[in-house]
C-alpha cells in the first residue's frame, strides 16, 4: 500500500480485513515491521480516538509516534500560495510539511471541511496540499470528505460480530442501515461518505442509507446502496444500525437541527433483527441516540473504537512492510 486516503488505496478489501483480524489476534507479532520507524501525526482539528488509537497502533508495531496539533503546538501556519506573510502567520505550510515529513516514515493528517464552499471541501484542497508536500506516504486521519480509518474499523467490527470467514462468506447478506440522526451543530459528511464508499463495495452486505429529504449524500459515494427516506421502514430486520448526523450536501452545510423523530430509540431498535447499534463517537446522548440504546447490549460503539487501533495498525503495517 502506497498511501491510505480512501477505499481506492486498498487493492483487496477482503485481504486487508483478513490481515486486520490476524493482527488483532496477535498484535505484537509484527514489531520488526515498525522497528526504527516513526509515525508522524498532524491534527488540524481535535481528536480523541484517532490520535490515541494511532499512537497505540504505532507502538504495537514497534514504531515510535509523534503528534503535532498544528497551530496550537506549532507556529501559526500560512496556507495560501503567494501570501505576503506580514500578518499573524509565522510559517508557511510548504516548509512545515516538508520538515515534518523529514521527521517520520509515514505521515498521518487530519483536516476538516469549512462547510462553506462545497468545491473547496470536495476538492480536498488542504489535504491534497499536505499530500503533495510530504516526502513520505500519507494516511488520512479524516479529511474534509472521508474518514477511511473509521470505516475500516467499522468493517472489522461488523465482520467480528458476524464471525466473518473470508473463505465462506455469510450465506445470507448482512443488512447494514446507515441512518441520519439529529444534532445541534452542522457536521461534516466525511464519516457517512466514507462508510457508504466502503460498504457499497462489500459483497456480503445489503446496505441502506436513510435520511430526510434534502440530506442525500453525494451520489458518487452511495452508488449501489438502497436509498430510503422512511427510517422505520429502513430499520426493519436490520442487523446493524449505523447512526450519524451530517449536514446537507445539496444545500451545502445546512443543518436540520430539530428533527427529534430521527433519534435512535429503543422503539426503533425493536424494529431491527435484534440489531447492533453503531456510532463512530463522539456521540451526543439523548440527541443522536437514547441512553437506553447506548447503555444496552445493542450498542457496540466501544468495540468500534477499540478496532480503531487495528485499522490503523493494519494500514501502517501495509505501508511500512515494504519500506
Ligand atoms: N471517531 C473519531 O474519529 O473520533 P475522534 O474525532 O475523537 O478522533
Amino acid at each position: 500500500m502506497k498511501q491510505f486516503t480512501s477505499v481506492y488505496d486498498v487493492e483487496n478489501i477482503d485481504e486487508l480485513l483478513k490481515t486486520a483480524l490476524e493482527i488483532k489476534a496477535n498484535p505484537f507479532a509484527q514489531q520488526e515491521v515498525g522497528k526504527n520507524k516513526t509515525i508522524g501525526l498532524i491534527f488540524f482539528n481535535p481528536s480523541l480516538r484517532t490520535r490515541l488509537s494511532s499512537i497505540k497502533a504505532a507502538y504495537n508495531l514497534g514504531a515510535n509516534a509523534w503528534v503535532l496539533n498544528a497551530g496550537a503546538d506549532s507556529w501559526t501556519l500560512e496556507m495560501a500560495d503567494g501570501a505576503v506573510m506580514n500578518g499573524d502567520s509565522q510559517e508557511h505550510i510548504k516548509e512545515a510539511i516538508q520538515v515534518m515529513s523529514a521527521y517520520c516514515d509515514v505521515l498521518g493528517v487530519r483536516t476538516f471541511p469549512k462547510l462553506v464552499d462545497r468545491d473547496e471541501d470536495y476538492n480536498e484542497i488542504m489535504f491534497n496540499k499536505v499530500k503533495e508536500l510530504s516526502s513520505v506516504p500519507v494516511v488520512s486521519l479524516e479529511s474534509a470528505t472521508l474518514h477511511p480509518l473509521q470505516s475500516f474499523a467499522d468493517l472489522i467490527t461488523i465482520a467480528e460480530k458476524v464471525n466473518y470467514n473470508p473463505i465462506e462468506k455469510p450465506a445470507k447478506k448482512v443488512k447494514v442501515v446507515m441512518t441520519w440522526a439529529p444534532h445541534p451543530r452542522r457536521l461534516p459528511q466525511a464519516v457517512p461518505n466514507s462508510f457508504a464508499q466502503w460498504f457499497s463495495k462489500v459483497d456480503w452486505v445489503d446496505f441502506t442509507v436513510v435520511q430526510p429529504k434534502g440530506y442525500e449524500l453525494d451520489p458518487k459515494f452511495t452508488e449501489g446502496a438502497t436509498i430510503s427516506y422512511d427510517q422505520d421502514e429502513a430499520l426493519k430486520d436490520a442487523d446493524f444500525v449505523y447512526a450519524k448526523n451530517w449536514s446537507s450536501y445539496e444545500n451545502y452545510g445546512q443543518a436540520n437541527e430539530g428533527d427529534k423523530d430521527w433519534e435512535v430509540t429503543m422503539d426503533k431498535m425493536n424494529l431491527t433483527n435484534n440489531g447492533k447499534f453503531m456510532h463512530c463517537l463522539p456521540v451526543r446522548r439523548n440527541v443522536v441516540v437514547s441512553d437506553e440504546v447506548l447503555d444496552s447490549d445493542h450498542s457496540i460503539v466501544i468495540d468500534e473504537a477499540t478496532n480503531r487501533i487495528y485499522s490503523a495498525q493494519t494500514v501502517f503495517h501495509e505501508i511500512l512492510k515494504n519500506k
